[in-house]
């Protein structure tokens, strides 16, 4: 079986600095891959180089056995790939519904209206933001926030999500109910590849774990392997909570 995503050597410099160079790995389809990494790893920066915000320098990416190295946002959203923003960014004057319904708009179809907003609507209750979709998104708490970031996602009616990490600034309450969404967003089948600092929450969810360390892959394994590996924990030594984490610790 081929995989629904391949990132094959994939490298991007801004200046002097090599954000990410050389870096291979694949998510197949159904999979939970976790990408993590200490601060400045390039963790987003793949992202950003999966979904056309940045062109990388060397490398490719495939996707359904495609080439779509270098292909604009919109159309790698076309193809099926949609992602969230580790700083959320919603249309703060538009209401739920409509945030939600741009995000429908520029998806996977070429949806007319109404029907963009039968998927938006459907999006929003998914992730439980029914009651709220005639709130304009400025009014909405940051957990509001963060699942209208993952409803916006949604409505594009991915193949492929990528999570930029989702739970950071939640509570242990809302982290558990984002967890539940996200794994029933596997259950429909979406294949997500997702950045998470939260150790215990990514060794929980994924099924395997890629690790970054400037910009370079460190290591790729079952979370067991990975939370177990020399090299990882070497990684993450300069920070003691993530290191701790690692075992399940607190999280940083
Ligand atoms: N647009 C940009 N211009 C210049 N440098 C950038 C840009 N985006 C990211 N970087 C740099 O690339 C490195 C990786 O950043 P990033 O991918 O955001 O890391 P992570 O998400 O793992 O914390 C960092 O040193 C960051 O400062
Ligand atoms: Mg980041």
């Amino acid at each position: 079986m081929s995989a629904l995503l391949a990132v094959e050597d994939l490298g991007k410099s801004f200046g002097g600095l090599r954000a990410v160079s050389g870096l291979s790995f694949t998510v197949n389809e159904g999979e939970i891959v976790g990408l993590i990494g200490p601060n400045g790893a390039g963790k987003s920066t793949v992202f950003n180089l999966i979904n056309g915000v940045f062109v990388p320098d060397a490398g490719r990416v495939q996707f359904r056995g495609g080439n779509i190295t270098g292909e604009t946002p919109y159309r790698v959203a076309r193809h099926g790939i949609a992602r969230t923003h580790q700083v959320v960014q919603p249309l703060a004057e538009l209401t739920v519904l409509e945030n939600c319904t741009v995000g429908a708009c520029f998806g996977r179809e070429n949806l007319p209206l109404y029907r963009a907003r039968a998927v938006a609507r459907e999006a929003a209750a998914f992730v439980g933001l029914e009651d709220r979709l005639a709130m304009p998104a400025a009014q909405l708490t940051i957990a509001g926030k963060k699942r209208l970031e993952l409803a916006r996602a949604l409505s594009a009616q991915p193949l492929m999500l990528l999570l930029d990490e989702e739970l950071a600034g939640l509570n242990a309450t809302e982290i558990e109910r984002m967890l539940e969404v996200i794994r029933s967003i596997r259950a429909r089948g979406i294949a997500i590849l997702i950045i998470e600092h939260l150790m215990q929450a990514i060794m929980g969810l994924s099924d395997r774990i890629v690790v970054l360390n400037s910009g370079q892959k460190l290591a790729e394994g079952a979370p067991a392997e990975i939370a177990n590996n020399p090299a990882v924990i070497e990684a993450y030594l300069g920070d003691p909570a993530l290191a701790a984490s690692l075992h399940g610790g607190a999280p940083a």
